[in-house]
């Protein structure tokens, strides 16, 4: 997030455009809570993880109320156009506020799920995959070392993007994700498959919304069954949202942030930019929340394939 604040930042002051920080997402808006932005005050953040802005659910910014008074803010400091950046509730929450106070609203698509509709991948979801393909690597040398059976769960409320990539980058045996349906005895037959192949290690990879209810939960309904493989359970959590982007997250940023401020000044709004195909698209704000970008399921197969 902070490589695009930064282009965002110095793609407007390039174009002779002035702008304004908000601190705290939504929350910040409504609270008047800016911060004059010249190009030195993003020197030497490409690099960090998190946000020098500060990140916050507001759940006054879901009222009526809160709307307004974010409005009135926006209008008192003449701001001309909103860049947000976030997932799809930061976007319906732009398009709302777009449709309620007229204000110009552009998307930047941030979020480690990559669950956005609109482009092929969104701002730190390739670091959040790196760092979680590092800790399976890792994870994988005691399994094989005590010849174990691993539950590692990663990241994806509603979404298996993470799930399914690392799995197949860091071999996984089975990848268990939101977006196939998954019973408990069939995870045991394939288990079993798998094990009986005597393998000296066995990672599954668990997305947190598959609907055996995360690795946990699983564990707690193979137990009795697999017992006899020294079954753990790794829940990576909250490392994957941070640490320093990968090169590919930087030009990722880079490129979009900077495309929002040139497609504010071509009058564009209520859109978001993306990439796609390898090129900056816009997608209207709104397509981005109603619409569902699928997995791509023969990656799942070719994961059934390889382990
Ligand atoms: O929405 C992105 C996400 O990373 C989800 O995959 C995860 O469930 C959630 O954020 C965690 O959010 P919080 O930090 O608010 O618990």
């Amino acid at each position: 997030m902070n490589a695009a604040v930064r282009a965002v930042v110095r793609t407007a002051i390039y174009n002779d455009l002035e702008v304004l920080g908000v601190r705290h997402g939504y929350q910040g808006i409504i609270e008047g809570d800016f911060v004059d932005m010249d190009r030195h005050s993003v020197s030497n953040i490409i690099q960090r993880g998190g946000t020098i802005l500060k990140s916050a659910r507001s759940k006054e910014f879901r009222t009526e109320e809160g709307r307004r008074k974010a409005a009135e803010h926006l209008k008192k400091h003449n701001v001309d156009a909103l860049v947000a950046i976030g997932g799809d509730g930061t976007f319906q929450g732009a398009t709302i506020l777009n449709e309620e106070h007229g204000i110009a609203v552009i998307g930047i698509p941030g979020t480690i799920d990559n669950d956005l509709y609109g482009t092929d991948e969104t701002i730190g979801y390739d670091t959040a995959l790196n760092t979680a393909l590092d800790a399976i690597d890792k994870i994988r040398d005691t399994a094989d070392a005590h010849e174990r059976l691993f539950l590692v769960e990663v990241m994806g409320r509603d979404a298996g993007f993470i799930a399914l990539e690392t799995g197949i980058a860091g071999g996984a045996e089975m990848i268990l994700l939101p977006e196939t349906l998954n019973q408990v005895k069939d995870i045991k037959v394939n288990l079993n498959e798998v094990l009986s192949a005597h393998r000296r290690s066995t990672l599954v990879v668990v997305a947190e919304g598959d609907e055996t209810g995360g690795a946990l939960n699983l564990a707690e309904k193979l137990k009795e069954d697999f017992e006899r493989y020294e079954m753990r359970v790794c829940i990576l959590g909250h490392i994957q949202r941070g640490g320093s982007p990968t090169a590919r997250d930087r030009v990722l940023s880079s490129r979009l942030g900077s495309a929002a401020v040139t497609a504010l000044m071509e009058g564009h709004s209520n859109v978001m930019v993306g990439l796609i195909n390898g090129e900056v698209k816009l997608t209207p704000l709104k397509n981005t929340w109603s619409r569902k970008k699928s997995i791509k399921y023969e990656l799942l197969e070719l994961a059934k394939i390889l382990s």
